[in-house]
């Protein structure tokens, strides 16, 4: 779980005896905007120094050969026999059969990718896969996509393959991403703005809860139809098009009983969220980060009691991040059910929360959980000089 790029390198020439070319590929972090990507909001993803590096050639045969070194585990087919297996399979061959849904001539190749992405962990590690093998494809074969195009083709592969019916943030956080920024992207018109990240003084802290809990694809897609659910009856009753034209919460009331309460708590859910990512963006760029810190806990209590997708473990640690003066923003990251929460933590405090938090919380739950200090850095790209011979 921790290959650098000359590792994957080194095994690549073992294995394949040829020369390949290198690419990294980066998890994402989401400062707030949460489950709004899929439902026309506004996100704020950047992507990190925590990532997959791969190795890939084209072997001039019909066969894609893939090896994975976390998993430890080989797959050889043809071209022509591409179809659905199951877990990190499913991301790597979906992006093969999304190309050959476009016609593009794929030409055999041989790829061995391995990273240090905490796999489970709410930072995207699918989305990595995916941009690792379609930048590289596209650079290899020459396809002349281009980064925003492959973004949305990853998402079509995750849609097809593995069968979660996710938005484009994370694939976007992981072709668009730009060093020391973040990105502000609009999910609707899949455009964005980039700003940069002024923090000096605090840390951004992942604390990985460690758990994964099962119902985590199944809720994803439910919740999904729940929204869809909500804004047909607002489609007809406001004459909206998206949740992004309502206002204010108080616009979704009258519409409860019609809804159902469940309907109702996502719906509303949403349009605070939207509400508050927009308004996180102009304190972001008012280097206001105490008070978009303040929103990023309000985001965390609405993905709990209104989205319900957190878990115990993870409240647990918001509770105590809130409980310490040095945390100023700490919420729940990604889909749920498990994996990070993204702290924002006063440099000077940051051993002592972790000292405190992370005792307890094994304590707890006899979990040691892991802490990551991340960086923002580019998006997918290629490593022309690992500065080895
Ligand atoms: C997952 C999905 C994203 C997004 C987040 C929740 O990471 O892949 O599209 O919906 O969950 O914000």
């Amino acid at each position: 779980m921790n290959e650098s790029a000359d590792d994957v390198k080194k095994i690549f020439r073992e294995k394949f005896n040829s020369e390949p070319r290198l690419f990294y590929s980066p998890g994402r972090i989401n400062l707030i905007g949460e489950h709004i990507d899929y439902n026309d909001g506004f996100v704020m993803p950047a992507a990190i120094n925590k990532g997959i590096f791969f190795a890939i050639a084209l072997n001039n045969s019909e066969k894609i050969n893939f090896h994975s070194i976390d998993f430890d585990e080989s797959i050889s087919l043809s071209l022509s026999e591409v179809k659905k297996m199951d877990s990190w399979k499913n991301y790597v061959l979906g992006i093969v059969d999304e190309f050959k849904k476009l016609n593009l001539p794929v030409q055999g190749f041989d790829c061995v990718f391995g990273g240090n992405i905490p796999i489970g962990g709410g930072m995207s590690s699918s989305a990595a896969l995916e941009g690792g093998v379609s930048f590289g494809l596209n650079s290899l074969c020459n396809f002349q996509m281009d980064r925003k195009q492959l973004a949305l083709l990853g998402q079509r592969a995750e849609h097809n393959f593995p069968n979660v019916k996710c938005g484009i943030m994370d694939q976007y956080a992981n072709m668009m991403g730009k060093e020391n920024t973040v990105i502000l992207l609009d999910c609707k018109n899949v455009t964005n703005e980039y700003i940069p990240l002024n923090i000096e003084g605090y840390e951004i802290v992942l604390i990985n809860t460690k758990v994964h809990h099962s119902l985590a694809a199944s809720q994803y897609n439910q919740r999904r139809k729940e929204c869809e659910k909500g804004m047909e009856i607002l489609k007809k009753e406001l004459h909206v098009v998206s949740f992004r034209d309502i206002k204010s919460a108080e616009e979704l009331l009258p519409y409860k009983e019609q809804m159902g309460d469940e309907v109702y708590r996502r719906c509303l859910f949403v349009v605070e969220e939207i509400l508050r990512t927009k308004k996180a963006g102009q304190l972001l760029k008012q280097n206001d980060t105490t008070r978009f810190g303040k929103l990023m806990f309000q985001t965390h209590y609405g993905l709990k009691n209104l989205y319900e997708v957190s878990c115990a473990e993870l409240d647990y640690l918001v509770d105590a991040a809130e409980k310490n003066p040095d945390v100023i923003g700490s919420r729940l990251m990604g889909g749920g059910f498990g994996g990070c929460t993204i702290n924002i933590v006063k440099e000077e405090g940051v051993d002592k929360f972790l000292s405190e938090v992370l005792p307890a919380y094994k304590k707890k739950y006899n979990i040691d959980a892991e802490n990551y200090k991340v960086k923002i850095v580019d998006g997918t790209c290629e490593i022309l000089n690992t500065g080895e011979k």
